[in-house]
């Protein structure tokens, strides 16, 4: 039932920002009675939606929400899911995530004295995914921002002619969609396009795709790109620099991709300036999948809050072969960033290492 209502919290395919992806089941005796789902910030809560197709009436039942139903507060615009909850008849509220923020938190209590029974933590890691980037940014002020690569066991993501090809496994390849259905935005360099043409969907079936984002300052991106050419179908969006070429902006612009114009200094485009790019469109967990350039200049700028690496079980070698993080780097071990929470798990025959980079003594962020 969880699982149910996390699925159809990914339903919208636009994020109902300010406000966070939540689904809802309603069920009884191991049957659905209804669901809901928060389809746009005006539209009604998931629990809402899923209260108003049995009346209001639901007595006994179950309910499974991704997040802990809302609360009374000043300002509100919307009556409280909690006391709806409670007000139905419903015996017990299943909720795979605590809400975090002070003031916000009250339906668990509100429920409980209204003699509902509450459970917390079922599916909570994925229940985190669904609001990560938008509880990041109302921390922060910025999206979070996750960086992944596949490299080889000797540290290379791509050999010194940058001609594409296989690194990881399938399930290396999996767990690479799975962080595109949970992202908003996924970001690649040009030169990413120029070497791969990738098509940066999600492959995997009834997955959502996130939005297709490149850094692009010049405008070279190919019209005849797959991210160009598909540009309709799912919506794909070029940062370039001010002076960028007209007719090439044309040329984008008349297969559906969105140029968007930055501020660049010397001919870069500030990792700051294209996070506040995206978040205007509504891109709060960015994925930033590559390449080399695009990772240095995210970690020369201290913006990456998690690192997920994945490593296959091969060796390419070469002096020429590129590694992942380009930029200037930090010239001395002394000066290494640390990566808090390191962890390893098994993806088939590849490892996946993850861990919070601790920026000049910045906190980490947390991690869903
Ligand atoms: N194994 C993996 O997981 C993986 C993932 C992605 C890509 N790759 C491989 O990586 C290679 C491409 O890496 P790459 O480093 O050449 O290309 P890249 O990082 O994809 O893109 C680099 C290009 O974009 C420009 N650029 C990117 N961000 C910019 C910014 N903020 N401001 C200004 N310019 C910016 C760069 O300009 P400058 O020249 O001025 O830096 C350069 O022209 C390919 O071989 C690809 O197969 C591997
Ligand atoms: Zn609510």
């Amino acid at each position: 039932m969880m699982a149910r209502a996390l699925d159809l919290a990914r339903r919208p395919v636009e994020p109902p920002y300010p406000n966070p992806r939540v689904g809802a089941v309603i069920a009884r005796d191991g049957e659905v009675l209804s669901e809901g789902w928060h389809a746009a910030y005006d539209a009604p809560h998931a629990e809402y939606m899923a209260l108003e197709k049995l009346g209001f009436r639901a007595p006994g039942a179950t309910i499974y929400v991704t997040l802990e139903p809302c609360c009374p507060f000043p300002g509100k615009r919307n009556p409280a899911c909690s006391e709806l909850i409670v007000a139905a008849g419903i015996a017990r509220a299943v909720i795979a995530l605590p809400h975090p923020f002070d003031g916000e938190n009250r339906g668990r209590a509100i429920m409980e004295e209204g003699g509902v029974k509450v459970e917390t933590g079922l599916l909570a890691e994925e229940a985190e995914w669904l609001v990560a980037g938008l509880f990041h940014y109302r921390r922060t002020g910025r999206p979070m921002v996750a960086a992944k690569w596949a490299m080889t066991a000797d540290g290379l993501i791509a050999p010194p002619d940058r001609k594409r090809g296989k690194i990881s496994s399938s399930e290396g390849f999996r767990f690479a969609h799975l962080m595109r259905h949970r992202a908003d935005a996924v970001l690649v360099g040009v030169g990413t396009v120029l070497a791969d043409d990738p098509m940066l969907d999600c492959r995997e079936a009834g997955f959502s795709h996130p939005v297709r984002v490149v850094a692009d300052p010049r405008l070279e991106t190919p019209p005849g790109s797959k991210v160009a050419a598909t540009a309709r179908e799912r919506r794909t969006v070029v940062l370039c620099a001010e002076d960028a070429p007209q007719e090439r902006e044309r040329a984008l612009e008349k297969l559906g991709v969105e140029v968007a114009r930055l501020r660049a200094r010397g001919g870069e485009l500030a990792p700051s300036d294209m996070l506040a790019a995206l978040a205007e469109r509504n891109c709060l967990l960015v994925l930033v999948e590559g390449g080399a350039s695009v990772h240095g200049r995210f970690f020369d700028a201290g913006l990456v809050d998690e690192y997920m690496i994945v490593v296959a079980p091969k060796l390419l070698g070469g002096r020429d072969s590129l590694h992942p993080i380009g930029g200037k780097g930090r010239g001395d071990l002394a000066q290494c960033v640390p990566l808090a929470d390191f962890r390893v798990e098994r993806l088939g025959e590849d490892l996946l290492l993850r861990g919070r980079p601790v920026f000049d003594g910045r906190r980490a962020t947390r991690r869903p």
